[in-house]
């Protein structure tokens, strides 16, 4: 296994106050149920991050984003929130965010939490107080609640889907429907009321206060819904999300870039350099770009990136268009390939059909399709190289960098996401990227903690805990240490430009330079069937894999050389 020649350099300054960090930040991704379990119920806390922020700080990430950690009935997993402004006893208290938030910044790492804006739990104050006042009140306006079609009402009032299966819209016993685009845990809050307007703004500024760096926004691109409420019927939803189409009842309507200029105001309030990505699955990269204007949101995830297939020409174009659509708008891009709703990346990649799919939730795990790990692991490996060298910021999610990969067979018994309930068990969810981190090869949860944890890890997780890898030649965690270590040292991989140079078929070539400092290195990746000679550069900083014998580039492998 190629070794990183030049990865030495400490990871634990942070970014100089000014320089915009967010542009090209790497930000972790903390699932907080499924990272750290410091008092032995089986379930990731806030005291378990804060225990593992020295490991983070050595990873060489710049930030971490927690998943919701407020009080929470845990429908889906905490993103029914019950109140925005506490802390949910199964993840600890106040003073430990507090503390965390502190810790994290006297070692250099930045701190994003998460805001659930679409919904509330139904145990939220506000929607407790609108069963109890009932139809027509006041209390009831904060929600979206209409009356139902057909004898008597009976009939939900249109019909739209919930993301999780069923109905959009549950009955209450007086008759009243509400919405839910989720769960029906998870109530929708009515955006048009300036009272939700008012309070949303009003948890940025307690969660600023403490000290936050910013937000990732949850389903960013859902607040605000066609008022008239029509039906979807064969409406495509494909071809209603593109720029210059009439909108989609639900998603990505104009008027959300209302909301987002609102928090964008408050958000300038503060010092510092604060910032927000969205959560906007929107398949235009024009639309998307839309979120990122100057006047709102810093930065968006930018999923087209995750959905493409393990081919040459699909990724550059993609990469091209995504960076063109946010350059115009002055924002950088921002890269993702796992997260915590989505089929974990050596799980895709090892997909022998070569879609690189199966991250929608209705497709997620394919038993079908012939699946490779080992290949896939090899790809992801190449994919993190590649993703890492491109402009803009890069979230990595918790376990791929221990090259886990999704956890496919996990009992039925023990499945928690609302999908496996309300798709009927014809869907298993999204459990199998969600399971508990292993850090050392021994123990009750292999290091997560003292107790059984909420889901089984597999038995051959031993060997990729983080005490197997740390310091073991040619393992993942250490390629991600030592990519993230030369990405610090050379300014080039920051905003440096982006060149396309001439490669052989299905490969792909690129040069990234920082004039101010004279940074050159180029980044190769060949997803062809056949090694390819190694472009003739200077020295190789760091491989994906091994190397052939007379300097060749394996398939499925990514090679970082200096100029
Ligand atoms: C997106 C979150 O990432 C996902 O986990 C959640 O189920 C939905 N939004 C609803 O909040």
């Amino acid at each position: 296994m190629t070794q990183p020649q030049t990865a030495t350099t400490a990871a634990t300054e942070p970014a100089p106050a000014g320089e915009q960090w967010w542009r090209n930040a790497v930000i972790y991704q903390i699932y907080i149920r499924s990272f750290a379990d410091s008092d032995g119920d089986g379930i990731g806390d806030l005291p378990g991050i804060r225990s593992r922020l020295p490991y983070l700080r050595d990873l060489g990430v710049d930030a971490i984003w927690i998943t919701p950690f407020y009080p929470s009935p845990m429908a889906d997993g905490g993103y029914d929130v019950a109140d925005y402004r506490d802390v949910e006893p199964l993840f600890g208290q106040l003073a430990d965010a507090e503390a965390l938030i502190t810790e994290a910044h006297g070692m250099g790492l930045r701190v994003l939490v998460d805001i659930v804006p679409n919904h509330s739990s139904d145990q939220h104050v506000w929607f407790q107080a609108a069963l109890a006042a009932g139809p027509g009140s006041p209390e009831r306006a904060r929600y979206v609640f209409r009356q139902g079609r057909g004898p008597a009402g009976a009939e939900p009032p249109n019909d739209w889907q919930s993301t999780f299966g069923g109905s959009a819209w549950t009955r209450l016993p007086d008759g009243a429907w509400y919405l839910h685009l989720f769960a029906p845990e998870q109530p929708d809050v009515n955006w048009e009321h300036p009272e939700v307007v008012a309070d949303f703004h009003d948890t940025l500024r307690f969660w600023l206060d403490r000290g936050v760096d910013g937000f990732r926004i949850d389903v960013a691109n859902s607040l605000k819904k066609d008022q008239g409420f029509p039906d979807l019927g064969d409406m495509d939803v494909e071809l209603l999300d593109t720029h210059s189409g009439p909108r989609h009842p639900i998603w990505d309507r104009d008027e959300v870039h209302g909301v987002y200029r609102g928090w964008r105001l408050v958000l300038d309030e503060y010092d510092g350099e604060r910032a927000f990505v969205a959560e906007a699955w929107v398949t235009d990269p024009q639309r998307l770009a839309m979120y990122v204007r100057p006047d709102e949101l810093h930065t968006a995830f930018n999923f087209q990136y995750l959905r493409a297939p393990w081919e040459a020409a699909a990724l550059r174009s993609t990469i091209d268009e995504c960076l063109a659509t946010t350059h115009a708008v002055g924002a950088p891009t921002t890269w993702v390939l796992s997260n915590h709703d989505v089929t974990r990346h050596a799980t895709r990649y090892g997909r022998l059909d070569h879609t690189g799919g199966g991250v929608a939730e209705g497709e997620r795990v394919r038993p079908d399709t012939p699946l490779d790990l080992s290949l896939g692991r090899q790809r992801a490996r190449a994919a993190t190289l590649l993703t890492l060298a491109l402009p803009g910021s890069t979230y990595l999610y918790q376990g791929e960098e221990l090259g886990l990969e999704e956890v496919v067979d996990l009992p039925e018994s023990v499945l928690q996401d609302p999908i496996w309930e309300r798709t009927h068990h014809a869907e298993r969810g999204r459990d199998g990227c969600r399971v508990p981190i292993p850090w050392t090869p021994h123990g009750p949860s292999l290091g997560f903690g003292s107790g059984e944890p909420w889901l089984p890890q597999p038995a051959d997780w031993a060997q990729r805990s983080v005490a197997a890898q740390q310091g073991a030649e040619g393992s993942t965690l250490e390629l991600y240490r030592a990519a993230l270590a030369l990405r610090r040292a050379e300014p080039a991989f920051g905003e440096g430009d982006m060149s396309w140079q001439p490669s052989p078929d299905d490969t792909l070539l690129f040069e990234r330079s920082d004039a101010a400092s004279g940074s050159r290195v180029v980044c190769a990746v060949n997803l062809g069937e056949s090694a390819v000679p190694l472009p003739s550069y200077g020295k190789v900083l760091l491989a994906s894999g091994p190397l052939g014998p007379q300097a060749e580039l394996p398939p499925d492998t990514t090679v970082w050389l200096r100029v």
